[in-house]
């Protein structure tokens, strides 16, 4: 399992940004208090795959964002081609045989987490998809699938999070998006918690993207996010 460093490597910033160029201005903007990125389909669609690398050789982490799913071989093809860039965490929807073939191509390249349900999905839009299920129970049936396959965690609410520790115990990473401090909007976002409670409910590593890179500010406010992490792992 991979490890977790201070507060800080808890915090992974959402580069939530169209180009290769407003990435790297906002990474340095955020200097030393920002040591894990996230970069998603956006970013990637936009010509910023090489900024994985790029980071990494920097010596930051990196978390890409794919949700991939596809048939099987698909996946697994695709795997192999990320596994080569250095990420941390690559993303696939929590769909057991996605899991599954993720999960053989990465090795111990990244480390693959499973997206349970979007946390912009209520239980009105699961049942509008055709699910049968309402998010959480449709996370929890996820989450195990996920320890079966071997992953290395699962992308959930914070909301889930508690449930998801007391189902499948500490095997598994959680990565919660939908964190919004206390003063921040929430946007599409429909299920989301503060840093400090998202981190004592369980959560393992918290995205965060526009409370961080929309903020005046983005290094204070990655900065207090940082300390709201801190004085809450300190009390779990
Ligand atoms: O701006 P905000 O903090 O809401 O961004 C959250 C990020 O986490 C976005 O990049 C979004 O794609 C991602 N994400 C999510 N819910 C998931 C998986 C990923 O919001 N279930």
């Amino acid at each position: 399992m991979d490890v977790i460093g201070d507060a800080r490597d808890r915090l992974i910033v959402g580069l939530d940004l169209s180009d290769p160029d407003s990435a790297r201005e906002m990474v340095a903007r955020l200097g030393d208090d920002v040591s894990f990125y996230k970069i998603g389909m956006e970013l990637v669609y936009g010509g910023g795959l090489d900024l994985v690398a790029e980071l990494v050789g920097a010596g930051k982490k990196v978390f890409l964002d794919l949700k991939l799913h596809d048939i099987p071989n698909t996946v697994a093809a695709a795997t192999r081609q990320v596994a080569r860039l250095g990420a941390t965490y690559l993303t696939v929807h929590a769909y057991p045989q996605t899991m599954r073939a993720a999960r053989e191509a990465a090795g111990a390249d990244v480390g693959i987490l499973g997206v349970t349900a979007l946390t912009s999905a209520s239980d009105a839009d699961l049942a509008e998809a055709g699910y049968a299920m309402g998010a959480r129970d449709l996370v929890l049936r996820r989450a195990r699938q996920a320890t079966e396959a071997g992953i290395a965690g699962v992308v959930a609410s914070a909301e889930e999070a508690a449930a998801i520790r007391a189902a499948v115990g500490d095997g598994l990473r959680i990565v919660t998006p939908g964190i919004r401090p206390a003063n921040a909007e929430a946007g599409d976002q429909k299920r989301v918690m503060t840093p400090a409670a998202a981190i004592a409910s369980g959560a393992d590593r918290l995205v965060v993207a526009r409370p961080i890179i929309g903020a005046a500010d983005p290094r204070k406010a990655a900065r207090d996010i940082v300390r709201e992490i801190e004085v809450a792992a300190r009390k779990r």
